[in-house]
């Protein structure tokens, strides 16, 4: 593939990888991926974004030099510094060693941690920076978490070129780079990239995303599959509304829960009854036979989750780690949290379950709730007693 120009002194010269199945370990990627970066030659200098994985190096070196001397560059930017994108910085910098390495402050160690040579000129950035190559102009924006801790995107002044990063992206290879011209839906892929990638940072996207409101953004050229020309604007609206807080006007609570005997069952109920009664929305949901995505928009939701469990040979249950595991994929952090269940000998799964959630960054209710086999007359009121602290808790 060679470099193919997207406006004028500005070329896409990433390369393509049709036949990636799966992404990072764990996003499938049926049509591939693209990794992409892009060159801009300015009347007194030239600026490369990013690069690409290790392996591509030789056929995105090629790319270049189709459209000048490696040499002769002055900038290569890192929007982050995962290895996708930065794989061919060494192979670079063999070739040029006095490239100008730009990055956002807080990916100066990683940057650093990448090429290992304290002879090489990086440069940590802030949000607004300017790199004027002589007629274009390159204005900065930094974009924690968005996904990485370093991301930060730019938006190339005189062409209205907004390259952010994997920010809209999509994993999708195909002959061209232009989203009109493929007649894949593409408007999937991004939504797909968003759920399997962004979603868990909704909350800093949504913080990040009023930096661009002011830029008039003419193309976006993200740094995976198709740019989009047309209407542009449409792929920025659909991130602030994936990203907006989904618990704004709502009091819901969302109760996981799974049983065996019915035990947790009982407990889940009373707990669900005594909630409802204090003025929340509980939306109640069977562990061992959950709806994924559904309970995944009911967590963004809901202001609290709640988890019972059965205890089994000293371990919660399968369904429930399951059900915990959706968390990983989702914004979370602060969410609150308790943890209760039957228990027939020791009752580990039930403080194992509130670890975890712990570890997640929750905020667990300090005292579970346990009862022994079939919760007794005693226990429920005990409950009924625990239900009202949960409420105030979650409050
Ligand atoms: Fe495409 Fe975050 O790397």
């Amino acid at each position: 593939m060679s470099a193919i120009k997207i406006a004028e002194n500005v070329h896409w010269v990433g390369v393509k990888d049709p036949d990636l199945r799966l992404f990072d370990i764990v996003v499938e990627t049926k049509h591939g991926t693209t990794y992409n970066a892009y060159l801009i030659k300015g009347k007194n200098s030239a600026a490369l974004i990013d690069t690409v994985k290790a392996g591509f190096t030789d056929e995105y070196l090629a790319n270049l030099r189709e459209i000048m001397p490696i040499e002769e560059i002055e900038y290569l930017i890192v929007n982050h510094t995962e290895s996708d994108h930065s794989g061919a910085i060494v192979p670079l910098l063999e070739i040029n060693p006095k490239l100008k390495l730009v990055c956002s402050a807080p990916a100066l160690p990683f940057v650093q941690n990448t090429v290992n040579n304290p002879e090489v000129d990086i440069t940590g950035i802030k949000n607004d920076h300017e790199i004027d190559l002589g007629g274009k102009k390159l204005i900065f924006k930094m974009m924690p978490y968005m996904h990485w801790p370093d991301t930060m995107m730019e938006y190339l002044e005189e062409d209205k070129i907004l390259f952010p990063c994997d920010g809209f992206a999509g994993h999708y290879s195909f002959e061209s780079i232009w989203a009109d011209e493929c007649n894949h839906d593409i408007d999937w892929e991004v939504e797909y990239y968003y759920k399997s990638i962004m979603r868990t940072y909704a909350m800093y996207i949504r913080k990040n995303m009023p930096k661009l409101d002011d830029l008039d953004i003419k193309i976006i050229a993200p740094s995976h599959g198709p740019l989009f020309r047309k209407n542009p604007e449409r792929h920025l609206n659909s991130y602030r509304e994936w990203s907006a807080d989904k618990t704004v006007g709502k009091n819901q609570v969302c109760l996981f829960y799974t049983t065996s005997y019915g035990n947790t069952k009982r407990l889940a109920d009373s707990l669900s009854s005594h909630l409802t009664a204090a003025g929340y929305e509980v939306v109640m949901l069977d562990c061992a036979n959950l709806d994924e995505d559904y309970a995944k928009d009911m967590i963004e939701q809901s202001k609290a989750l709640l988890y019972g469990t059965p205890t089994f040979n000293g371990d919660a249950v399968k369904p429930v780690w399951d059900a915990i595991m959706l968390l990983q994929g989702l914004s979370i952090m602060g969410k609150k949290a308790a943890v209760f269940g039957s228990y027939g000998w020791g009752g580990e799964g039930i403080k194992l379950v509130a670890e975890r959630l712990t570890g997640l960054r929750l905020k667990v209710f300090e005292e579970n709730y346990r009862a022994r086999l079939v919760p007794s007359g005693e226990e429920m009121t005990g409950l009924k007693v625990w239900s009202e602290r949960i409420a105030e808790f979650i409050a």
